[in-house]
């Protein structure tokens, strides 16, 4: 078995580590032996799925035994019409980490560069490691935001694409309209620019956040999802847009019935729901301040953030790997960020106000042990 995985698995893969997703609710149950568990650890939407997301699936069981719409005319003409796009533009996935699958598949091959940051989705650094693309990481500004003077720098030749989280995951932080500009004016046409906006709804009122609606570059590839926000992570659903071109490469090397028919559903029947996704911004908007508030008070300094998340800094990583233990065995599951390469820091999603208040009452009960453990003032 061993000589056929060394036969078998191109030298890229072989030290690629697979995709750690935040801990499951069931397992947390079985292995504490707990019933009550707040998961703060995979930005998912504390409220659930809107009612018409629902009520579209429930209305779809009835036609499992048939395929879904490849086409997805329906789905795709809600987002059309929000979007004011033409279908041709529009690419479906099973999630955005679906699409950027596709786009690793289509346009990335063994030995291409692929420009991106530090600290950011290690879902994508995996999707290019697994095409053997060759991963060229700038830092962070010091304000943990994506460095577009560093990047248009180390843009050369050999460069296919650019991958930006905005706003980014996991530091929450985003690249004003200005950066945006700036960097787009070293990008060579021939480059792709990956524009990941999976955190979109939480961020697009801010003045200087760049909607990428707003602009048409044909080289520049946007992916949103429908797990975020629309609270339909379970679904898999993720969406982009590009120049037609781009969108009919990268059509050829999709599984041709994704998303299934529950996704097509389920997200068509979120898009029609703005009360739900309007109830969830204001949801976010308050846990953000109280849980800011929090940490600050408790000197952690956190990221100020435009997402459902806050990072917030423990020191080291044995902290943090104690935070997080000890927060597990109250029910509170956060996510550490040794895998994001940011050790020294961990990251807490909003829940709503049941799930935050556990999360304080667990963070007050555990702090003065951590505190004396890792030598902080205890308040
Ligand atoms: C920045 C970023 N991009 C993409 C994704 C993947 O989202 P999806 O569920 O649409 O695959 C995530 C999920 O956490 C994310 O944080």
């Amino acid at each position: 078995m061993e000589k056929l995985a060394r036969t078998l698995v191109p030298e890229y893969l072989k030290d690629l580590k697979v995709y750690q997703a935040g801990k499951p609710i069931d397992e947390v149950a079985r292995e504490k032996g707990l019933t009550k568990i707040s998961k703060l650890a995979s930005n998912e939407n504390p409220l659930g799925p809107s009612p018409y997301a629902i009520k579209e699936m429930t209305g779809g069981l009835w036609d499992l035994h048939r395929y879904p719409d490849m086409h997805a005319f329906q789905l795709k003409k809600s987002l059309c019409g929000l979007y004011s796009l033409e279908p041709g533009n529009i690419i479906l996935g099973n999630g955005s980490e679906g699409i950027m699958a596709y786009i690793a598949r289509a346009f990335l091959q063994p030995g291409d560069e692929v420009l991106t940051c530090e600290n950011t989705f290690i879902g994508f650094y995996i999707l290019a490691r697994s095409v053997g693309a060759n991963l060229k990481k700038v830092p962070l500004t010091s304000d943990y935001r994506f460095d577009v003077e560093a990047l248009a720098k180390s843009i050369t030749s050999k460069t296919k694409a650019i991958y930006i989280a905005n706003p980014n995951n996991p530091t929450g932080t985003y690249i004003t309209k200005k950066e945006f500009d700036y960097l787009m004016e070293y990008v060579p046409d021939h480059v792709i620019v990956l524009l990941d906006e999976a955190y979109f709804e939480f961020a697009k009122d801010c003045d200087d956040y760049p909607d990428s609606m707003d602009y048409r570059y044909d080289n520049v590839i946007t992916l949103r999802t429908f797990s975020k926000a629309y609270g339909l992570s379970g679904i898999r659903v993720g969406y982009g847009f590009a120049h037609d071109e781009l969108i009919s490469n990268l059509s050829k090397v999709k599984l041709p019935f994704e998303p299934n028919l529950i996704g097509q559903l389920g997200a068509k029947g979120a898009l029609n729901d703005t009360p739900h996704l309007s109830r969830t911004l204001k949801n976010n908007k308050k846990r953000y301040n109280e849980t800011f508030d929090f940490l600050t008070k408790h000197d952690f300094n956190p990221i100020k953030s435009i997402t459902n998340f806050i990072t917030y800094k423990t020191g080291s990583l044995e902290a943090s790997e104690w935070m997080f233990e000890n927060l597990l065995n109250e029910g509170v599951i956060i996510r550490p960020l040794k895998a994001n390469e940011m050790p020294e820091y961990v990251r807490v999603s909003l829940g709503n106000k049941e799930e935050m208040q556990h999360y304080f009452e667990a963070m007050v009960k555990i702090l003065p042990k951590y505190n004396d453990l890792f030598g902080r003032p205890t308040k």
